[in-house]
């Protein structure tokens, strides 16, 4: 049997791209990118600003290991990110007639004499990869985004980042709901899913927690928040997500989606305190985390997550495994075709173990 080195295809030059939202932990996949590739003798070339830099012939910059020392804690991208513009949904008039944009990608991609891409990004640029590798495209997907919701794999880096970011402002603000016998309202990110809000809430011992995967009732949330008051407990902390919705209601938008941008969710905590406040008859106020929970360092979880997907990434690609996302399996970092990753959301699910768990510490889930 020959060995993995034996079968590996002689790279010489991959690209790497970050695209979407950034998360925590960007920067450490792109160290690990170009650490590993370094080991097989492999050049990288970082393109900036997600596909921007296969669209624009000089828009990328060579990566040595020199230039990502240092960036492992580093919150961000270095590379630059953009979550509009998609490269096959915008066509362009040429004297050959309309083309769309990622014609031009492929084009630049051999111009660069690239073998291989890393990219990395959530489920519109994953899905954008997908088209690229059916195009011919050798290429390996990074699962990026604090959601959590990549389907095929139990973590995506940011995640973890998000959470203890959340957890942190919850403990925080226990002490001035206390204090004032107020009800906090928090509202946290996480799109059409309740990742975020679940685990910081469980983490940060709210009595309320709202999803999206569960449509709330106001008034059940009210009668958890007397309860408490009856008990002596005069607070209560109501952690949402921003994707949250009541029973026949619709979500809160900040921005209706257009053009190329997708919706905005926002404004669903400000939208119910005043509800709560007349339904209980308490104060509350509402603190909106919004873009504070995808910055700064990210943790120790995420680095190494971050690592192994980086590390990983470029195995595949020298072992030809094209067209595959990395992904977590605990303890394992394995292969999923993008095939099966595109187009699909990972929500939580109602029987998830921690759904139960926080049911069982008699958090209400607005049901
Ligand atoms: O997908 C990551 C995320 O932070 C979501 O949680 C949030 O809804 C969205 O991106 C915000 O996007 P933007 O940075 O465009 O406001």
């Amino acid at each position: 049997m020959s060995s993995s080195v034996e079968r590996r295809r002689p790279l010489k030059r991959i690209g790497i791209l970050t695209g979407g939202g950034d998360a925590p932990g960007l920067n450490a996949v792109i160290r690990a990118v170009v650490k590993a590739a370094a080991s097989c003798s492999c050049e990288v070339i970082g393109l900036e600003d997600s596909f921007d830099g296969l669209i624009e012939s000089n828009r990328w910059r060579k990566l040595t290991p020199r230039d990502v020392t240092g960036i492992l804690r580093i919150g961000g991208t270095i590379l630059g990110t953009a979550n509009r513009g998609n490269p096959f949904a915008a066509p362009i008039q040429t004297s050959g007639g309309s083309r769309d944009y990622s014609e031009r990608c492929v084009e630049i991609f051999h111009e660069l004499t690239l073998d291989a891409l890393v990219v990395i990004g959530g489920d519109g640029t994953l899905g954008i990869a997908y088209e690229f590798h059916k195009l011919g495209i050798p290429l390996v997907g990074v699962p990026k985004t604090i959601d959590n919701d990549i389907v095929e794999t139990t973590n995506t880096f940011g995640f973890d980042t998000a959470v203890s970011f959340a957890t942190d402002a919850i403990d925080r603000l226990h002490t001035t709901a206390e204090a004032h016998h107020r009800v906090m309202v928090v509202e946290v990110m996480g799109r059409n899913t309740g990742w975020i809000a679940l685990y910081a809430g469980v983490a940060g011992g709210a009595d309320v927690i709202l999803i999206p995967e569960i449509p709330y009732d106001l008034a059940k949330i009210a009668e958890r928040i007397r309860a408490r008051d009856a008990l002596g407990a005069r607070f209560s902390i109501v952690v949402v997500a921003e994707g949250a919705k009541p029973v026949g209601g619709s979500v809160s938008l900040v921005k209706a989606a257009g053009g190329e941008y997708v919706e905005r969710l926002g404004g669903v905590a400000a939208r119910m305190t005043p509800e709560l406040e007349t339904l209980t008859g308490k104060e509350g106020r509402t603190v909106v985390l919004g873009h504070l929970q995808r910055g700064g360092s990210p943790t120790s979880f995420d680095r190494i997550l971050a690592t192994r997907f980086g590390a990983r990434a470029v195995e595949l690609l020298m072992d030809g495994e094209f067209g595959t996302m990395v992904a977590f399996r605990p303890p394992d970092i394995v292969a999923v075709p993008l095939e099966k990753v595109v187009g699909r959301t990972r929500t939580v699910p109602l029987d998830f173990d921690v759904v139960r768990t926080a049911r069982a510490m008699g958090i209400s889930l607005g049901d």
